[in-house]
């Protein structure tokens, strides 16, 4: 496959179907770091509102860094993961205190804050930068399993290797914003955990597992 008519024909189906959601109103860091936060482990629909009520209490760093941290669990209250607020709270002092408040561009320096892993890093600096992150959250993990028709328990070492390789090589250096954003609305109302719509897809075309007839089938359900 190649990857350069791959993401065109991607990046064309999300500029006509992709969603409107609160954080793609935006290119403020601050806002997409806690977007992808909350988005960790919660779905789109029940985040909203909860991103709307943090944004109005604490509308910036400084805001949420002078914050107590009960003040900030109080506003989590509900979402789960209360670890996600700790660090929240907790990556807020540490920019404050160490680097003017202002967020770092680079996946390296990004993972430094509690709370922020790989694919996290990969989306803020895709997303508020608009610079290559490669991103590989479990919309990506899917949508790569089944496009690579990928047979491997897909959180085994061999799988997280060649994974990382493709979500790497499929990121564009131009429209990173839109195909980070394109991809997970892919995942999301396509190529959906089960009964994927491959008749909408556009990678339907690209894609082994479909070809394979496995897209019901991947990714392997890894046994623990
Ligand atoms: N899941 C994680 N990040 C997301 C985003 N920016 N938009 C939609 N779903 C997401």
């Amino acid at each position: 496959t190649e990857p350069a008519a791959l993401v065109t024909e991607l990046l064309a189906w999300y500029r006509r179907c992709g969603r409107d959601l609160p954080w793609r109103r935006t290119r403020d860091p601050y806002r997409i770091w806690l977007s992808e936060i909350m988005l960790q482990q919660t779905g789109v629909q029940a985040v909203q509102d909860y991103y709307r009520r943090f944004l109005e209490r604490f509308p910036n760093l400084a805001a949420l860094a002078a914050a107590s941290l009960d003040e900030v669990l109080a506003l989590w209250a509900g979402l789960g993961y209360y670890s996600r607020a700790r660090n929240l709270h907790a990556a807020a002092c540490q920019l404050v205190a160490e680097q003017q408040g202002c967020f770092p561009m680079e996946v390296e320096q990004l993972m430094q804050l509690p709370g922020i892993g790989r694919s996290t890093a990969g989306a803020i600096r895709s997303i508020a930068f608009d610079r290559p992150g490669p991103i590989l959250d479990g919309n990506v993990r899917r949508v790569l399993c089944r496009l690579l028709a990928l047979q491997l328990p897909p959180r085994s070492p061999a799988a997280e290797r060649q994974l990382w390789h493709w979500a790497e090589r499929l990121t564009p250096t131009a429209a990173a914003h839109d195909y980070a954003q394109a991809i997970m609305d892919l995942g999301a109302l396509i190529c959906r955990p089960r009964q994927p719509d491959c008749d909408r897809c556009p990678l339907a075309g690209h894609c082994h597992g479909r070809r394979l007839g496995l897209q019901q089938q991947l990714p392997l359900r890894s046994r623990r």
